[in-house]
């Protein structure tokens, strides 16, 4: 059956704005950080603590966390590649990381410079010592479904470096649909095979990107599997700056619409939220490309 309550994971301001052709000012960000916990969401994924080099949008992210009023009871997840990052992120006094590997030898190497190897060896000392410190630590795993440059991704390679992940010592497993290929029934294929791996669906979350419009179907699919963490970007921003083809993450406002209509608990305060959206969409010169969001707009 479903679950009764959603945690939802919003990624706007990491994975919606590292992919921004404009650098959106740190004020702005910090504002728009505020502004999604006003609308009542727990989880705000801040910013990449990653080389400033290749990702120079988020490259003020000390600078951010030091501005971010930190509100009891929400958590800003932040994500960390390797031993660097996670001394800057803990400088910054953070309290969740995320690490993040690949499904793929393709993109593991694009994003990374690492083989899957070389990227799960560069993770464990970063897990370690996170865990030591007391912080959360998220793992994404990318290309879960399809990968630009190998095509279609098989299951059992997926489960096997996610369970890699999971087992450096990470609280939960976040599965990226990089590209936004996947359909439900390969959802449902995915989950059904890490639930035979040992892997139930208390330790993952989803994470859709929504390319071909499929992202609320396949959350759904999820859903029904009993994944209760799904990620989303407010007003569907997003993308990956080192995956062709990436676009924008499910929107947080189809989902909560979605959550909202099947009676599941969520949190979140769907007016304020869409008005963040279009205050944030105003600030990049392009409309919110959720369906939610246009349609709360023209009421
Ligand atoms: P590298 O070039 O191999 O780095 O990059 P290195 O380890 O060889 O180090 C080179 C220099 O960089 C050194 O300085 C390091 O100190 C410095 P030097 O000694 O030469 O003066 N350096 C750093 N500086 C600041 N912060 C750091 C850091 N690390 C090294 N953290 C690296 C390897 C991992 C750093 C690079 O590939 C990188 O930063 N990649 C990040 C790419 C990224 O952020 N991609 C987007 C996020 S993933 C995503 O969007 C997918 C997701 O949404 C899920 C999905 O949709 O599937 C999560
Ligand atoms: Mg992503």
């Amino acid at each position: 059956g479903l679950p009764q309550r959603v945690r939802i994971h919003e990624v706007g301001p990491r994975d919606g704005l590292q992919n921004e052709p404009n650098i959106v000012p740190v004020e702005v960000k910090a504002e728009f950080i505020a502004r999604l916990a006003d609308a009542g969401l727990t989880t705000i994924e801040a910013t990449s603590f990653v080389h400033p080099k290749w990702v120079p949008q988020l490259a003020d992210a000390g600078e951010l966390m030091d501005r971010l009023e930190r509100r009891p009871g929400v958590r800003y997840p932040v994500l960390v590649p390797n031993e660097r990052g996670l001394d800057r992120a803990l400088q910054a006094g953070v309290e969740t990381i995320a690490i993040f590997g690949s499904a793929t030898e393709s993109f593991a190497r694009r994003n990374l410079n690492r083989t899957v190897a070389e990227s799960i060896a560069m993770f464990g000392p970063v897990v370690r010592r996170a865990r030591e410190a007391g912080l959360e630590v998220r793992a994404y795993l990318s290309m879960c479904f399809g990968d630009p440059w190998e095509g279609a991704v098989p299951v059992n390679q997926v489960v096997s470096v996610g369970r890699r992940l999971l087992d450096l010592g990470c609280t939960e497993l976040s599965l990226g649909d990089t590209i936004g290929v996947a359909t439900p029934g390969h959802v449902t294929e995915l989950l059904r095979a890490f639930g035979e791996a040992g892997v139930g669906p208390d330790r993952l979350a989803v994470h859709f990107h929504d390319t071909y419009g499929q992202a609320l179907a396949n959350t759904l699919a999820a859903l029904q599997a009993g994944v209760a963490t799904v990620d989303s970007s407010a007003g569907g921003l997003g993308g990956c700056p080192y995956a062709k083809s990436a676009t924008g993450n499910l929107a947080t406002e189809d989902l909560v619409w979605m959550l909202t209509g099947l009676g599941i608990d969520h949190g979140v305060d769907l007016a304020k939220l869409a008005a963040t959206s279009r205050w944030m969409a105003e600030r990049l010169g392009r409309p919110s490309p959720s369906r939610v969001v246009q349609a709360l707009a023209d009421e």
